[in-house]
């Protein structure tokens, strides 16, 4: 299909579609040979589009995945300790995903992954921050009081945590199962939170982010998002 020239380049990443007019009307940029005019539209199927005399490559496709992550993974790229990572779960991606933030080595759960730039850098910044619950299993068991405090906000070395949601609080054996919802990011936000107030987690889980949960995907698969989830992120 013909598209036009701007939106073509733009698509492929290189630079915002007015740069790619100026570059257009500066006759940088030919379509089979030819110095191509603003207006103008391409086939890239077709046509052969060149800026700078460098053939113009197709625009990347877009994975967003929704992984369970096991614990025992990493969300970082590469691991200096070379410890198994997220991304060893998703051999058959071929494009290079990036976490959209991160869950510990021993965290399980809900993880997106990403080659979309625009959408990973929506969503981690702060004005977005979504929300996002945990299922927790804590050492000991958690009284009405500290209930309330893990609610209304732990002071931690970074200061105070916004209020929390803590829901269907269960006592088993010597542990206590509850389900946490914050919207902030910090790092090991919610270990440090229970930790904070005498808690040891032994277990945790993200169980939801934003409108999405796990499903029925088991640790280590994952599902690939549908076209209205991903408009659903973009316009959070
Ligand atoms: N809070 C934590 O403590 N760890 C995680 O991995 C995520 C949230």
């Amino acid at each position: 299909m013909k598209e036009r020239l701007q939106k073509l380049i733009s698509a492929a990443g290189l630079c915002s579609r007015r740069q790619a007019e100026g570059w257009i009307t500066a006759g940088r940029v030919t379509v089979n040979g030819r110095v191509a005019v603003l207006g103008e539209r391409a086939d890239p199927g077709v046509d052969r589009v060149e800026i700078d005399g460098k053939p113009l490559k197709a625009p990347e496709r877009h994975y967003y995945i929704l992984l369970n992550k096991p614990a025992g993974y990493v969300t970082t790229l590469s691991d200096p300790e070379g410890r198994p990572v997220v991304t060893d779960l998703l051999r058959e991606i071929p494009a290079r995903l990036y976490p959209v933030g991160r869950l510990d080595y021993n965290t399980e759960g809900l993880l997106l992954l990403t080659n979309d730039g625009a959408l990973a850098h929506h969503l981690a910044h702060p004005r977005h921050e979504v929300e996002k619950t945990y299922l927790v299993r804590l050492r000991g068991h958690l009284s009405d009081e500290d209930r309330s405090r893990l609610q209304n906000g732990v002071v931690l070395e970074d200061g105070p945590t916004a209020p929390a949601r803590v829901a269907r609080v269960r006592l088993s054996g010597q542990h206590t199962w509850l389900e946490i919802t914050i919207h902030e990011g910090r790092n090991r936000q919610v270990r440090r939170m229970c930790e904070a107030i005498g808690y040891p987690v032994s277990r945790l889980k993200r169980i939801r982010l934003a409108f999405l949960d796990l499903g029925r995907l088991g640790a280590g698969e994952y599902r690939h998002l549908s076209k209205e989830e991903v408009n659903r992120l973009h316009s959070l």
